[in-house]
């Protein structure tokens, strides 16, 4: 079993996966490559690290570039170490630049590919990750699901039924299973802030923060700033395009800045918070799990579970709406929730048990 993590959130996905794995290491080979796409220590190795992933067997050292360079290095570099360990299926988790060039590398040398969150869908082709998703689910022999409506979104785009295993969700695995770090990491205390009296927020996605949206929306958390204290870990593009174009003009101290944090510490931070503002897809799922108000500052999003059973709300892709927040907390927005099905820490030992009965074809060399 070979699998490929890229960026930062694929990297929560496949640790449950690779740990169930190495658990049953006498049916198994586990196989971790990392691409490199992302490279920086808060971006990519304190995570690996956090997690107990270990080490990568394989670090192909990609970097950044524009979505065609980022895709073809992965598949130049991939390739070769496909070809010399010959993995009977390849695992790639999540909708980054790397799930789509893992899952192309694998299908055309004829090895089995399984996406892990597979079946997601924003219906918003200007997003990149939108056509990461439909190409590595259109490739995929195994397509391992958490929400709903992938059925739904899957058996449209004409993927078979019996390709489909609703297994849950490796993301609240990982949060299960670091819930005793979690709870003894005291974030809120260390930055000074008083648990449930604060704001945290993350946006990273291109269509808010690659234009003139990012100032709009960072002089709206200003002012939110002065009624509820804000927290803003802030990822390397939002921090490059900040430095740009956005640098507020009147912050509060109140709105604090910092940069990138690890998965204990943040997960602590928004465990006690009183809301979350963010534009990431996972945070919209580990909010609802954990049963804390989500406001996301997109105009859609391919979790809409979050939204109708769990505690996450749209805003739009309006920054106008964020001084909105404290109001709609006092008007109770997020309180009740519910926890979708499978999300119980339990999805990787659901999909390592489909992994171990699935008959493998015979080994054929690979054709050019
Ligand atoms: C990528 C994913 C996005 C995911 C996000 C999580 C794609 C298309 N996008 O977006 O789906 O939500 O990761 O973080 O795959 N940079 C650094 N250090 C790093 C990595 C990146 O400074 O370790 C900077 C570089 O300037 C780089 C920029 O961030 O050009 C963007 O990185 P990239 O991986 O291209 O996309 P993300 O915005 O991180």
């Amino acid at each position: 079993m070979l699998s490929v993590v890229g960026a930062r959130p694929n990297f929560m996905k496949i640790a449950p996966i690779v740990s169930e794995l190495q658990r049953r290491g006498e049916e198994f080979n586990s196989v971790l490559v990392h691409t490199g796409q992302h490279y920086d220590e808060t971006m990519s190795k304190i995570f690996l690290d956090e997690l107990g992933v270990g080490a990568p067997d394989h670090m192909l050292g990609v970097g950044s570039g524009s979505h065609a360079q980022q895709t073809a290095r992965v598949m130049e570099r991939l390739e070769p170490v496909l070809l010399e360990i010959s993995p009977d299926i390849v695992l790639v988790p999540g909708d980054v630049n790397s799930t789509l060039a893992a899952s192309l590398t694998a299908s055309k040398l004829g090895v089995p590919v399984a996406h892990v969150e597979a079946g997601l869908r924003s219906f918003d082709r200007t997003m990149p990750e939108e056509t990461n998703r439909l190409v590595a689910d259109a490739v995929s022999e195994l397509l391992f699901i958490h929400s709903p409506e992938a059925i739904s979104n899957l058996r449209r785009e004409g993927i078979a039924p019996e390709k489909i295993h609703v297994v849950g969700n490796t993301m609240i695995d990982t949060l299960v299973a670091m819930a005793p770090y979690i709870d003894a990491f005291d974030a809120p205390g260390n930055l000074g802030l008083r648990s449930g009296e604060y704001l945290v927020v993350t946006l990273h996605r291109p269509a808010l923060v690659d234009g003139p949206l990012l100032a709009q929306a960072v002089e709206a958390l200003a002012t939110v700033a002065r009624e509820l204290p804000v927290v803003f870990p802030v990822h390397p593009r939002t921090r490059a395009a900040m430095a740009a174009t956005a640098e507020p003009t009147r912050v509060p101290k109140t709105l604090r800045l910092l940069e990138p944090i690890g998965y204990v510490e943040f997960l602590s931070l928004v465990k006690s918070s009183a809301a979350v503002l963010t534009d990431s897809g996972g945070i919209q799922e580990e909010t609802t799990f954990l049963g804390i108000p989500c406001f996301t500052l997109r105009a859609n999003t391919e979790r809409p579970v979050t939204c109708t059973v769990g505690t996450n709300m749209l805003l739009g892709l309006d920054p106008a709406r964020i001084t909105d927040i404290p109001a709609l907390l006092n008007g109770g927005h997020g309180r009740r929730g519910t926890v979708p099905e499978g999300w119980d820490g339990r999805a990787a030992v659901r999909i390592v048990d489909v992994l171990a009965r699935i008959p493998l074809p015979e080994a054929q060399p690979a054709v050019f």
